[in-house]
């Protein structure tokens, strides 16, 4: 038994995830635990939600809501969501707890107490009005290149030219409006990544297996331009895990956070944590999957990430772990996706483009949308939902070919010999059949241990279909009346494949191999040998015809959500 940690990216708690960041973490890493579970291996899966930053608190100022507050209802409500789409995290934590601010704050000390902190004095806007310090995009103002009136400090985006927030012509607070800034001295905590850039650098060049598109991203930011740079790891907020060495005080750091995407991933280990405080075990319940030195360095660790979150995985985040000079579990594998784009545009979640998570549950169960998401996950490049795609998808994949499969085999086995598997020998057609699949099978394995999503779906396609053309071929319906024997060989072959289907369908589409499984009367152990697998459902086994699987998605109803998503969420 292989033991296999999974991190999923942490959604930001500001507000519900669209399809597009679904299918670009959580969802292939559920797909994954799903799999390593169903092989037998022992799974610790872990996601959460990011709650610091100051998008979380604006949207909590904008909800009107003390920001604890706000948070603590966002993660219920996210978790609902996460429970809709059967995203089987182990734990899904949040970053704000105290067990997250207690391992970020031990970072933070050790990487101090090994000369990998700098303390820097920088001058930045404050904000009477807001009574805060304000980061660059929060500061709005005329652009003194083309005139537009609402630039931002980072940058304009009418004219794209890159900007200081002192470059802005009657600059304000984009929180207030307030006119009232005021550029003061204040001090923050740098990561000196740059003194672990031939470190970062010689690890990534272990990593021959990993996908270019993660390699490529983190090669990038180590060698363009000036190669890696030192990162602030503090921002002037109130929200956030306050900056300590440990539990020391930080002198000149009072009244300070770490910046988000310092604790964020410190958050994977907290989470494990978490699970461990909420079944009563002690901390060797979560060091074992975490600390090398602790049981951990068997134990195989897969992050699953968008390609904008590669950078923090492949850089900052290691070089907290191997700056601690702590043995702690750094990642073995980093599968990382490009963009899922909407019907001619992109996704966004400002501007409320697209589908979002708890909009497409209202519509259709979760299998429809994990089996659309997963089978057209943007892997080699960005990949594009529409309407037509996703019916013609749903309809023929998951109605003509595997619920049909199904329902053909059930209720003709009812009719002519009732519920129970008839009795009837194997022949060549048979024993064919079973060569043809333990090859797929295999095949399949290989792209799921691959973390080849849209391979693995094509090749569990093609198992399905697999089984519709030796049933087209058999034709029981025909055998029945000459040779009721050889009828019942191939009704009985074909109930034990709808079990096998259920066992391998079950990470895509779980909820359906959920129904199969409990149809079928029959557990859900994995098909490591065929012929075995074909034989598990005897002579006399009772079963029961399930509803039907899935239901086709009409012209209408294509065209009804077509138009209810075309805007902009409100
Ligand atoms: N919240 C970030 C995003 O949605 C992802 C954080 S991943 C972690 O892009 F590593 F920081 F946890
Ligand atoms: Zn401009």
């Amino acid at each position: 038994m292989n033991r296999i940690l999974i991190t999923s990216a942490i959604p930001y708690i500001n507000g519900i995830k669209h399809l597009g960041n679904l299918v670009g973490s959580q969802l292939p890493a559920d797909l994954y635990a799903r799999y390593q579970r169903g092989r037998g291996n022992e799974v610790m899966f872990i996601c959460a939600t990011d709650e610091h930053g100051t998008p979380a608190e604006l949207a909590a100022a904008k909800a009107g809501k003390p920001v604890d507050e706000f948070c603590a209802e966002m993660h219920q409500v996210q978790a609902e969501i996460a429970r809709g789409f059967r995203l089987s995290f182990d734990k899904f934590g949040r970053s704000s707890s105290q067990r997250n601010h207690k391992l970020t704050q031990h970072f933070a000390g050790k990487l101090a107490e090994n000369g990998l902190i700098e303390e820097v004095s920088e001058k930045q806007v404050y904000s009477h009005a807001d009574k805060r310090f304000l980061p660059d995009r929060y500061i709005e103002g005329t652009c003194p290149n083309c005139g537009y009136d609402s630039a931002r400090g980072d940058q304009c985006e009418n004219c794209t030219k890159q900007l200081d927030p002192t470059d802005l012509i009657d600059p304000r607070s984009a929180i207030s409006g307030s006119t009232e800034l005021e550029v003061r001295e204040t001090k923050h905590l740098y990561l000196k990544q740059s003194a672990l850039k031939d470190k970062l650098d010689g690890w990534i060049d272990t990593k021959a297996d990993w996908p270019v598109l993660t390699t490529s991203i983190a090669k990038k930011w180590l060698h363009d331009g000036d190669g890696l740079q030192d990162r602030g790891i503090t921002r002037d907020l109130d929200w956030g895990v306050p900056v300590k060495k440990g539990d020391q005080d930080w002198p000149g750091m009072e009244g300070k956070v770490f910046y988000v995407w310092f604790d964020a991933p410190i958050e994977y280990i907290a989470a494990t944590a978490e699970l461990a405080d909420e079944l009563g075990e002690d901390d060797s319940f979560w060091q074992r999957w975490w600390r090398t030195d602790k049981g951990a360095e068997d134990v195989r660790y897969v992050q699953f990430m968008g390609k904008d979150n590669v950078p923090f995985h492949t850089l900052s985040f290691p070089a907290t772990i191997m700056g601690s000079g702590e043995p702690w579990k750094l990642v073995d594998y980093i599968k990382s996706f490009n963009y899922l784009n909407y019907d001619g545009g992109q996704f966004s979640t400002s501007k409320g483009r697209g589908v979002f998570m708890d909009q497409a549950l209202e519509i259709l169960p979760a299998d429809y949308w994990r089996w659309w998401l997963l089978s057209h996950a943007p892997e080699n490049s960005d990949s594009e939902f529409t309407w037509e795609n996703f019916q013609s998808s749903v309809n023929k994949d998951l109605a003509d070919v595997l619920g049909n499969f199904v329902s053909r085999v059930t209720k003709f086995c009812r009719s002519k010999f009732g519920e129970e598997v008839p009795n009837g020998a194997y022949g060549p057609a048979e024993t064919e059949l079973i060569a043809d699949l333990t090859a797929k099978v295999r095949a399949y394995e290989g792209h799921m241990d691959a973390m080849d999503v849209r391979k693995a779906a094509q090749e569990l396609r093609g198992i399905w279909v697999a089984g519709n053309e030796y049933l087209q071929a058999a034709a029981p319906w025909a055998a029945f009346k000459e040779d009721p024997g050889l009828a019942a060989g191939s009704i009985r072959l074909s109930l034990n494949l709808i079990r096998l289907y259920a066992v391998l369908s079950a990470p895509f589409i779980p909820d359906a191999a959920a129904t199969l499984t409990q149809a079928m009367n029959t557990d859900d152990t994995w098909p490591d040998d065929m012929a075995a697998a074909l034989d598990i459902l005897k002579p006399g086994h009772a079963f029961a015809v399930p509803d039907n699987l899935f239901a086709k998605i009409t012209d209408d109803q294509r065209e009804d959500w077509q138009t209810r998503f075309s805007g902009t969420r409100n």
